[in-house]
């Protein structure tokens, strides 16, 4: 294997940058040519394939984002797309792919192996942790980071209007950033679809909190986890407190990896890359108990997702 490419694909994350830059410097340490792909597997379609160098990935190490480009390539999905794929790589003598993102991403790998031949290896990128094969997926840290920043700056204002703050974070149908953001934020509830919740249950506490002194709450609330909106009309009409709702959003995609997303950046493009040159294919990078492991491909997309229900109840118990 004397040619790689790299790309990025799905929602970008913080650390895919690093994670390019490592992928892109060690592989030329290693002799190997790298090729990056942009926007994803749209650009493999599109023969979007650039020839990458050592100063390509320059200054990037800090930033979120991706210089790759991302993007939801839905006809990936027909086989006729990944072939036309597999001849752009082919095109330029390369037989071996890097992808960084999430499980639909590691989908296409899969698929791009099956189905064309090319040797895959898939690093976990995403900010909503929702590969369970692995303990943390890239960008998972700096996103919460974020979140926790945006706690912060609430409990400000809500504390001065003695209100209760409903905060909607991302994640699709995983609940990770709502329950480390609750647990290291020190939110008093933690909604997420993984576990039921009673907004009845949920009113009464929010009354005695009251009763007891308490000022202000904070609520931190899965994307998943149901209709917030209705929740937050529930919840004024049980309890008679002003809630707002904030969103936030893209804010928690972006900005400058962490130490840890970048550390794991680097540590995972390692594996990956000593994957290919191994000749090992159809494989996901993953950590575990902070070793930095390899497995099939299909068996990591088939982990199912396991809620830490131990640190969901922690979290509960310090609320009170
Ligand atoms: P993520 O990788 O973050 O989960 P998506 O689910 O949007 O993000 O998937 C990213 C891209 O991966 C899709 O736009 C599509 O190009 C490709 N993809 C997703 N699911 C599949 C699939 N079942 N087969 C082939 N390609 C897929
Ligand atoms: O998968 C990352 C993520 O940010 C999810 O948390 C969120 O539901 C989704 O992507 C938003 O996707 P889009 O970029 O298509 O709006």
């Amino acid at each position: 294997m004397k040619k790689l490419a790299i790309l990025t694909s799905g929602g970008d994350a913080p650390g895919m940058n690093a994670c390019v830059r490592a992928c892109v410097r060690y592989a030329i340490a290693k002799d190997i040519d790298v090729y990056g792909i942009e926007r994803g597997y749209a650009g493999l379609i599109a023969n979007k394939i650039n020839f990458m160098s050592t100063r390509s990935v320059s200054d990037i190490v800090h930033r979120g984002g991706t210089i790759l480009k991302t993007a939801r390539c839905p006809e990936f999905k027909s086989v006729e797309f990944q072939e036309q794929a597999a001849e752009t790589l082919q095109a330029y003598g390369i037989d071996s792919l890097i992808v960084i993102g999430g499980d639909g991403s590691f989908r296409g790998a899969k698929d791009l192996s099956d189905n064309c031949g090319i040797n895959v290896v898939g690093i976990p990128g995403t900010i909503d942790n929702d590969l369970a094969y692995t303990d943390y997926t890239i960008g998972f840290d700096t996103a919460v980071n974020t979140v926790l920043n945006a706690i912060n700056n609430l409990r400000d204002t809500m504390g001065s209007h003695e209100r209760v703050s409903l905060l909607e974070v991302m994640g699709r149908k995983c609940g990770d950033i709502a329950l480390y953001a609750s647990l290291a934020g020190g939110a008093e509830f933690c909604l997420t679809p993984e576990v039921p919740f009673d907004i009845k249950e949920i009113s009464k506490t929010l009354v005695k909190s009251r009763k007891r002194g308490k000022t202000s709450n904070m609520i931190v609330f899965a994307e998943g986890a149901g209709d917030r909106e209705a929740i937050c009309k529930e919840l004024e009409s049980l309890t008679g407190l002003s809630v707002k709702t904030t969103t936030l959003g893209y804010v928690q995609r972006g900005g400058a990896p962490t130490m840890a997303d970048r550390v794991l950046a680097a540590r995972m493009a390692v594996k990956a890359v000593d994957l290919m040159i191994e000749g090992k294919t159809n494989r996901a990078v993953g950590i575990k108990d902070n070793h930095i492991f390899d497995m099939d491909i299909s068996e990591a997309l088939a982990v199912k997702h396991n809620f830490n229900d131990e640190l969901y109840n922690v979290m509960n118990i310090l609320a009170r």
